[in-house]
């Protein structure tokens, strides 16, 4: 029998047994397939993750939905993060999986975001901002990019004593350090931000606008990610 979870954005999700399943409000069959694809790529290259079991569609609900081993998950606050877990957090990253050729599919969403908030951003820093999105686009895409990389898809699982990373949803290929940027770029204490080693402060400036621009746009969490934001953009 389905247990209810949790209702987000744009899924429902349910314990079945040993199974978490998740309803899609709008995604339909091929972005499941990806997220497929990517969290089994994630699994392979040993990230501990949900292992995926099927997908589906459920003529009650009108809706596909996704099955995952269910796990005992604890939520990690950003607010609370400390070094330890933020240094696990980041050297998952280094096993993510590196491609000869990636395909832009991931990249073509993403350039369309970066570009829709310009107009919300200071407009003494547009110039800049567009051009440091010119010159990512320039670079190669050849790295597994989780694309929500934050502690909203981060958790602790108790079992095996680590991290575990769920929600594969936003992934593709991109630039090495997106993930890693934007899990820093998510972290409102700046002073541990600070004690970490080769920022890439390019990626820094990106992820934070974009954030400030989409906070504008959503008025949420304006506040944080102005004050982030002028902390990269300074
Ligand atoms: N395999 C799992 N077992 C148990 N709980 C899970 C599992 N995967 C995810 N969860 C929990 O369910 C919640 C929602 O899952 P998930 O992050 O995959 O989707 P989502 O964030 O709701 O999707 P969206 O970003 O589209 O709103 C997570 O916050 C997590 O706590
Ligand atoms: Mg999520």
């Amino acid at each position: 029998m389905e247990e209810f979870i949790c209702e987000r954005r744009s899924t429902v999700s349910y314990r079945d047994g040993d199974i978490f399943r998740k309803y899609y409000k709008y995604a339909g069959e091929s972005e499941i397939v990806l997220e497929e694809k990517f969290s089994n790529e994630a699994l392979n290259n040993g990230i501990n993750c949900p292992q995926f079991l099927g997908w589906g569609y459920s003529e009650t609900k009108k809706m596909f939905f996704s099955e995952f081993e269910f796990i005992e998950i604890k939520t990690i606050s950003k607010y609370l993060v400390d070094k330890s877990i933020l240094k696990i957090a980041l050297e998952q990253l280094t096993m993510m999986p590196t491609y000869t050729q990636g395909n832009d599919f991931r990249n073509e969403l993403l350039e369309k975001e970066l570009y829709s908030i310009i107009d919300y951003l200071p407009s003494d820093i547009q110039s800049e901002y567009v051009y440091l999105v010119k010159e990512l686009f320039l670079k190669k895409n050849d790295v597994l990019i989780h694309g929500d990389y934050s502690f909203e898809n981060i958790g602790w699982d108790d079992k095996k004593n680590t991290l575990i990373i769920f929600d594969f949803q936003n992934s593709g290929y991109g630039v090495r350090d997106w993930d890693r940027s934007y899990l820093l770029a998510s972290i409102p204490n700046t002073y541990l931000v600070s004690t970490i080693s080769d920022i890439n402060i390019d990626l820094m400036k990106i992820i934070t606008a974009l954030k400030y621009g989409r906070g504008i746009r959503k008025k949420f969490e304006l506040e944080e990610r102005k004050r982030l934001y002028e902390y990269w953009w300074k």
